[in-house]
């Protein structure tokens, strides 16, 4: 990690990895986040959920394998308990001790479902415990959480779980959709500055973990939509020319120089539908909000 996130630093456009955004206060800024007006994405997933749950419930069958990647709380998959009526329910998450209480807490109230908490980081490897039934996997990957991927990650992340998947098996998922510059600027810097204190907050994680002496004060939040690349690019850029030191490295950042902190890949419709495409799946059922900023997606393993 301390050699990853050094290479990082060093390099010409210095970067970190957003995983680094999410220490304890980072995710609850994200929690925060979710709950801004600017923040489109959260409400409108749920929305579409809310309203579709019966089509998505026919589409997906009953009696499935919940796999849900990034479970958080469980709380989106707890939403789909009742039409999806899981035999097993598998939510899968870095941070353990979070996992540990939101089970505890599903388990009075679906006492009949099989729950196996996973701790482990899925996007490097998706192997699931023996436990785990092979019998119609569905996996649950909500929230445009494969936004933060490049699209040949992404297409590398959807192979390994249709790779996980075995006859009847497939995948429930959600995608932010591009849309108009000024709705996707206004998501990532919205007025209150929770984003940016997201972003920032970054600093001091590095300063954590690489025992380093960022200065927060010397760094401003930037995001803007990069049309060309279609996404979303948060970055942390110097206020004024900055000496940083860290275990095992040093470095000055000139005044407006830049640390690429995270990407959000913002998809048409027809550009994802061929990534899934690609990672062979099909039989593709979509939904989407009746202005058609958010689309859910779900694929069979074929
Ligand atoms: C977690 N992920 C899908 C969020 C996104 O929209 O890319 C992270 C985020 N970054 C800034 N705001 C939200």
């Amino acid at each position: 990690m301390r050699t990853e996130l050094g290479a990082g630093l060093l390099a010409q456009q210095a970067s970190a990895s957003p995983k680094y955004l999410y220490d304890a206060l980072g995710s609850k800024l994200f929690e925060a986040i979710c709950e801004l007006p600017e923040y489109y994405p959260t409400r409108t997933e749920a929305a579409i959920f809310e309203r579709y749950l019966r089509d998505i419930g026919q589409s997906v069958g009953k009696g499935v394998t919940l796999i849900d990647l990034g479970a958080g709380n469980c709380a989106k998959a707890a939403r789909l308990f009742p039409v999806l009526q899981p035999v097993q329910y598998v939510p899968v998450d870095i941070s353990v001790d979070f996992l540990r209480d939101a089970i505890e807490r599903l388990r009075l109230r679906y006492p009949v479902v099989r729950m196996t908490g996973v701790g482990m980081d899925f996007s490097c490897s998706l192997e699931l415990p023996a436990e785990v039934r092979r019998d119609k996997r569905l996996f649950f990957y909500p929230g445009s959480s494969i936004g933060n991927f490049t699209p040949e990650e992404a297409a590398c992340m959807l192979g390994r779980i249709r790779a996980a998947c075995e006859a009847g098996g497939g995948l429930l998922i959600g995608v932010d959709l591009v849309k108009e510059r000024r709705v996707l600027d206004r998501a990532y810097d919205d007025a209150l500055g929770v984003t940016a204190a997201f972003n920032l907050n970054l600093l001091r994680h590095l300063n954590l973990l690489l025992d380093a002496d960022f200065d927060v004060s010397d760094w401003r939040h930037l995001a803007f939509f990069n049309d060309a690349q279609g996404r979303i690019e948060m970055h942390l850029e110097a206020r004024r020319s900055v000496a940083v030191r860290w275990s095992g490295g040093q470095r000055v950042f000139r005044e407006g120089e830049r640390i690429h902190t995270e990407n959000s890949y913002k998809y048409t419709r027809q550009d994802f539908l061929q990534l899934l495409e690609r990672a062979g799946f099909g039989r593709v059922k979509t939904w989407t909000d009746e202005r058609g900023w958010f689309m859910v997606c779900h694929a069979h393993a074929v």
